[in-house]
């Protein structure tokens, strides 16, 4: 475990003599097992694990929970052990932002919809830390979940636009018996919420039963408003279905979609999505 940049140089150089793939997988922390599958998967394809932990501030907006995102070290590091990570890269804000950033990304239209929309700034803020932290571990293969498509879907675009040398890999998303997301962010659900939580998975699967059967983007997204509505308090941010990964309007020609959801409960914002095939 280290938590300064020139320590973490030190273990990678040890590494980089003797090893051939690096595969990195960025997180905020309070590990689960989503995280997890994401940690097995770069086990199984690379010599050595880099596992980052950074609740990286730029992401969130001054209305957001970066105080009280929930964080545990200690739990986190024994997970890592359990899932083989040679490195852990755990570091301060300072170490990561000693001077103010005077040069910001400007992304385009797929973050102009759906968290890009009620979350200003966050994606510019992903960009910046995932661009650091690819610069400092120098992975041949970077890990990001489905669980966040828009996120994914960005990540990919800004490593294609500029040629950062490494590979993205998608991992699935990885859910709780009733079907619910894990995250991080579920320890803020009362007991009623978590009972309610999983009708937002239960949306969006019905709203892409019935975009497959009839190709009708409004009806589907009105069903998945119903159902969400039915079965829960929660207030919606957004439902949608888009063309992935562009995240462009449906066209006929359209061949993957996503319909994506995200919904606020009292004290979490959820988010959760389908990506299929229409043919
Ligand atoms: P965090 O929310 O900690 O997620 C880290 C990685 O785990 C992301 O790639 C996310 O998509 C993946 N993940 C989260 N829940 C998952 C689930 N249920 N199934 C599969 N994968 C899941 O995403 C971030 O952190 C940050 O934005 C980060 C990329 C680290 C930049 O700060």
């Amino acid at each position: 475990t280290v938590h300064t940049i020139a320590a973490l140089k030190e273990q990678l150089a040890i590494f980089r003599s003797t090893t051939q793939s690096i595969g990195f997988v960025p997180t905020m922390g309070y590990l689960h097992e989503g995280h997890e599958s994401l940690l097995k998967k770069a086990r199984n394809e690379n010599d050595v694990v880099v596992l980052s932990i950074f609740v990286n501030p730029s992401q969130f907006g001054p209305n957001e929970d970066l105080d009280r995102y929930p964080r545990d070290l200690e739990r986190d590091l024994a997970i890592a052990k359990k899932s083989q990570v040679d490195i852990v890269f755990a570091p301060s804000i300072e170490e990561m932002y000693p001077t103010k950033m005077k040069i910001h990304f400007l992304a385009e239209e797929q973050s102009k919809v759906l968290c890009g929309a009620s979350r200003p700034g966050h994606f510019e803020g992903v960009l910046m830390v995932v661009t650091k932290l690819f610069h400092l571990v120098s992975p041949t293969r970077a890990y990001f979940g489905m669980k966040d498509a828009q996120q994914l879907a960005i990540i990919e675009t800004l490593v294609r636009d500029y040629n950062f040398p490494l590979e993205i890999i998608r991992g699935e998303t990885i859910r709780e018996e009733d079907g619910l997301a894990k995250s991080s962010r579920n320890v803020f659900l009362c007991e009623k919420e978590r009972e309610e939580a999983p009708a937002l998975f239960q949306a969006l699967v019905l709203a892409k039963e019935h975009f497959q059967k009839h190709r009708s983007v409004i009806d589907a997204i009105q069903k998945a408003t119903e159902h969400v509505t039915k079965n829960t308090n929660a207030k919606i941010d957004y439902l949608q279905l888009l063309e992935y990964p562009s995240l462009a309007e449906v066209t006929e020609d359209s061949q993957e979609m996503i319909v994506a959801g995200a919904i606020y409960f009292e004290n979490a914002r959820l988010i959760d999505n389908q990506i299929f095939n229409v043919k």
